[in-house]
Parts: structure tokens; C-alpha cells; sequence
């Protein structure tokens, strides 16, 4: 088990070093999936008009791009550790005109007042944030009373055929893919390590309700590669 500081640091290092590729080895990587489960995940939030909306963990931006883009133009302030993921985000609000702002941050310590965000999202960065409950608990204080956390996130799939194939994939194919398009193997096998390390779906609920969240569910996407995990803010 590496300690926290080492684990930050390496994640620094991979997502400083990934950015010209990023975008290219999501969609090589999940066969084009991913563009469809962060449009899942922006419909599934069904904001309104004036809703303000915060992305953790925003990276080059297509969440937060897919929230801005839908009907009811929500506003989108997108959030992330690693300034240079900022980049191509910049680029891609820059040629849509989208409604989104951009600051570097941690998710373990947001920049806003309590109640400030209709809704909190966050997809494929929690896993790689080791205080898992304290980004919790900071997205439960800024978020406003009934609103909602969407976490999108990979876990191993729990069925005995598609767990067989997909742990193939994640140790040996997914490392050296990444490895050929990024060149450098080992951030691949890292990111690999913290898919097979991240909760299941029931256990990552027990989570978001000791972070205070209620009414927490999960949706699988593609078989449970990917799940959409959701849970309130209670009222009162
Ligand atoms: C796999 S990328 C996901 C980016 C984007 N959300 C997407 O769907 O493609 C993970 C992101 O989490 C960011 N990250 C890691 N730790 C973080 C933290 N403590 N606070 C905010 N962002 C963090 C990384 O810099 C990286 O951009």
C-alpha cells in the first residue's frame, strides 16, 4: 500500500505527462464508450436553468462540456488538481462558447461556501484521490440541500465471465496500449491497479453515506465496467 503523499505525487506526474494523448487513449481504451457514459451521466442529472454545476476532477473537460451543452444551460465550473489537464479543456470552452469556467483546485479542499452547487459531479477522478471520504464530504458542504453527487467511476465487473476477460484486459492489453500511444507502460499499470483496487459498487454506497450523502444508488454501464453512482444531500 503506498502512503498518500507518494500516491499524489504520482498521480501528478502521470496526469502532467498524459495530456497530448489523453483524450485519444480514453476513447481508444473504452472503444468509444466513454463519450456515451459521460452523456449518460449529464442527461441522468437533469438540471435546470440557472442550476450552477461543479465537475471535480474536470481533466480535459468532456463532462463538464456535456453538462454546459445540454438544453436547460446549467452554469459549470469545472475543477482539477493538475493545471496542465486544464489545457485542452481551455481550448474545447474556447471553440463551443460553452458556459464553463475552469480553476485548478483539490477535491479534498474545494474553493467555495457550503450550499453553493445544485449538483457535484465527478467522473473517472475519484478513484485516484486516496481520501476518497474527505472529497466526499467536501462535495456533500458545497452542494445545496437535496442536491445531488454523481460519481462515474470503473469498477471490476462482478460477473465470473466478463471479470475474467475485463481483469485480462485492465493487466495485461490496457498497459500496453496506453504504454505504446503515451510511452510510459507504468502510469498505465498504476491506473490499471487503481481500477482492480477501487470498492465495489455496494461498498463505495457505504462510503458515500458515512460522507454524510443519502439515498444512494448505482446504475451499471456496459456490462459494470462503468457505474453510475448517485446520492443526495439530505434536506434538513
Ligand atoms: C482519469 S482523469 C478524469 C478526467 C475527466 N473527469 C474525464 O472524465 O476524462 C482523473 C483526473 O483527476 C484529477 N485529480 C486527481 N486527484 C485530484 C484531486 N485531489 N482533486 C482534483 N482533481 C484531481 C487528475 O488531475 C485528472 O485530471
Amino acid at each position: 500500500m503506498r502512503d498518500e503523499a507518494t500516491q499524489i505525487g504520482q498521480v501528478r506526474r502521470i496526469f502532467n505527462q498524459v495530456v497530448p494523448v489523453y483524450d485519444l487513449l480514453n476513447h481508444v481504451l473504452s472503444a468509444g464508450q466513454d463519450l456515451h457514459w459521460r452523456r449518460f451521466t449529464a442527461l441522468a442529472m437533469r438540471l435546470q436553468p440557472g442550476d450552477k454545476v461543479l465537475d471535480v476532477a474536470t481533466g480535459t473537460g468532456d463532462l463538464a462540456l456535456a453538462e454546459a451543452d445540454l438544453p436547460t444551460r446549467p452554469l459549470v465550473v469545472g475543477l482539477d488538481l493538475v493545471p496542465a489537464m486544464l489545457g485542452p479543456a481551455k481550448k474545447k470552452i474556447a471553440k463551443s462558447g460553452a458556459r464553463v469556467r475552469l480553476l485548478a483546485g483539490d477535491g479534498t479542499a474545494l474553493p467555495f461556501a457550503g450550499e453553493t452547487f445544485a449538483a457535484v459531479s465527478i467522473a473517472f477522478g475519484i478513484r485516484n484521490i486516496p481520501r476518497r471520504g474527505a472529497a466526499l464530504a467536501e462535495m456533500r458542504r458545497v452542494l445545496r440541500p437535496g442536491g445531488r453527487v454523481y460519481v462515474l467511476e470503473f469498477t471490476t465487473p462482478q460477473g465470473p465471465w466478463v471479470r475474467r476477460i475485463y481483469t485480462r484486459y485492465l493487466m495485461h492489453l490496457l498497459p500496453k496500449v496506453g504504454g505504446l500511444i503515451s510511452g510510459d507502460e507504468e502510469s498505465y499499470r498504476y491506473l490499471a491497479e487503481t481500477i482492480r483496487e477501487f470498492p465495489t459498487p455496494s461498498e463505495f454506497r457505504d462510503e458515500m453515506k458515512q460522507a454524510g450523502l443519502v439515498g444512494a444508488r448505482s446504475h451499471p454501464l456496459t456490462r459494470g465496467v462503468a457505474w453510475l453512482h448517485v446520492a443526495e444531500r439530505p434536506l434538513g
